[in-house]
């Protein structure tokens, strides 16, 4: 994980008025980067975020031998002529999806030699589907030392039909970069529908590749020998939207969302409504109004996969409803410990009550700033969301954390008129 002694200094109590043009997806841009390797040749990444995870995957991808560089906001990848096959546990444990590189480096050399992945600490975050699935086409793999050593005996990996127990996101990309380049058809069943699935799917298309079925439970992909090159737009962030719709309802103001992706944020969307705020969208815009106090969610809100409520927004929809009138219960149903940004909120006089799945928020009048520390990504943004709503100044450390998902969260804040400094 990235050393950051960096902290924002921010003071709460001013309405947020203004717009953001959303970032490039960071959990599109890593699969795809990923995908890129697959490509016998150049492909330019437009709208990729500059984020440090961002540069963590350039890191990887050079080391694998491709040439890498961000020109602008697009970020160039070379892989006409990769030279290792093999990871070093530091670049693997700099983020999550370096695991994502597992298949797309099994598909194109037949062999690789990876470690265990990095990233947020949100409870164990087993391999197990991402492994068993390699195996059931044709990868043999053994782990020693925790290094993990894969290899296709005949150097191309065999299509099979996959049934997932869960609808992972990280398991279904790490199958289709293995399957893309696969001998006959692979079939995954139960596969994650995520947004970011599919514009992977559609990526690997413009390279060439043969895949059906993306954003449904059932994804065919017919393997073909080559894929090659191409430009390909990034779709926007739907959770760094979501972070930015929740710090405008948290501390009240105006706020209008440019490059947004309406329907993918629609899950997200209708619960924010639900807490009384202004929301208006169209085409790729949302704007947001908060004038009074926002109301609690009546129902549970149960995160589930796609197109169910995103756990990567519950944290920061929580920053927004420690005020609101009312009690309000999260149930967390994909991470086992997803709640660490809580104790921070309490700490700024939040009423949070977390029992096993579940976290009880009671409304509160007022937060005041205090010593807080990011624990992980969207925690840390929760946690300066609430910032920003409360009487005072907090101190935040662990801001790492959020340099790994937001491009230049602070400028942001600054443009609506929010008061947040980095030092
Ligand atoms: C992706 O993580 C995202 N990361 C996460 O976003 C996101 O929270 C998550 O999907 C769910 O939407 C990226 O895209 C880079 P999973 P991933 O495999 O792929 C269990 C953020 O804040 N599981 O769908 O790791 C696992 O432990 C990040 O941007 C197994 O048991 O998520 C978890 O409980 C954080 N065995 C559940 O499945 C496995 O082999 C969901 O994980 C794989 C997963």
């Amino acid at each position: 994980m990235h050393k950051n002694t960096q902290k924002f200094v921010i003071t709460g109590g001013r309405r947020l008025c203004g717009e953001i043009a959303l970032q490039g997806s960071k959990n599109s841009a890593l699969p795809i980067m990923a995908a890129a390797f697959l490509a016998q040749g150049e492909t330019v990444l437009k709208g990729c975020p500059k984020l440090t995870d961002v540069y963590s995957a350039m890191r990887i991808l050079t080391c694998l031998g491709c040439r890498c560089r961000m020109e602008g906001s697009n970020a160039v990848i070379d892989s006409s002529s990769p030279g290792s096959f093999s990871i070093s546990d530091e670049l693997m444990g700099e983020m999550r999806s370096s695991i994502m590189f597992m298949g797309a480096i099994l598909g194109r050399m037949g062999e690789c030699e990876v470690s265990a992945p990095g990233g947020c600490e949100l409870g164990p975050r087993p391999i197990d589907m991402h492994l068993a699935a390699l195996r059931k086409m044709g990868a043999e793999i053994n782990i020693r030392g925790g290094r993990i050593y894969c290899r296709l005996p005949s150097g191309r990996a065999r299509g099979t039909k996959i049934s997932l127990s869960f609808p992972s996101v990280g398991a279904t990309e790490n199958i289709i970069l293995c399957a893309v380049r696969a001998e006959g058809e692979t079939i995954i069943n139960n596969a994650a529908r995520e947004p970011e699935i599919c514009d992977l799917c559609s990526f690997l298309r413009c390279c060439g590749a043969d895949i059906k079925g993306d954003g449904e439970s059932r994804i065919v992909i017919n393997g073909i020998e080559n894929l090659h090159g191409c430009e390909y737009t990034v779709m926007p962030d739907r959770i760094a939207g979501a972070t930015y719709l929740s710090i405008a309802a948290a501390a009240g103001g105006e706020l209008i969302l440019k490059n947004a992706c309406v329907a993918e944020m629609e899950p997200f969307l209708s619960v924010l409504e639900q807490t009384g705020c202004c929301v208006y969208s169209s085409e790729n815009r949302i704007y947001l109004r908060r004038g009074g106090r926002l109301r609690a969610i009546k129902n549970r809100i149960r995160t589930m996969p796609h197109p169910g409520f995103p756990t990567d927004a519950q944290a920061v929809l929580m920053a927004a409803l420690i005020t609101a009138e009312g009690t309000s219960v999260f149930e967390e149903n994909i991470f086992d410990c997803r709640y660490r940004h809580t104790d921070a909120l309490i700490k700024m006089g939040a009423d949070i009550e977390v029992m096993g799945k579940a976290a009880v928020i009671r409304g509160v009048d007022r937060l005041h700033g205090a010593e807080a520390e990011a624990t992980d990504l969207r925690g840390g943004a929760a946690v300066a969301a609430a910032a920003l709503s409360a009487d005072g100044t907090t101190v935040l450390t662990g801001i790492g954390h959020i340099d790994r998902g937001y491009e230049k969260f602070e400028e942001a804040v600054t443009s609506l008129g929010g008061i947040i400094r980095r030092e």
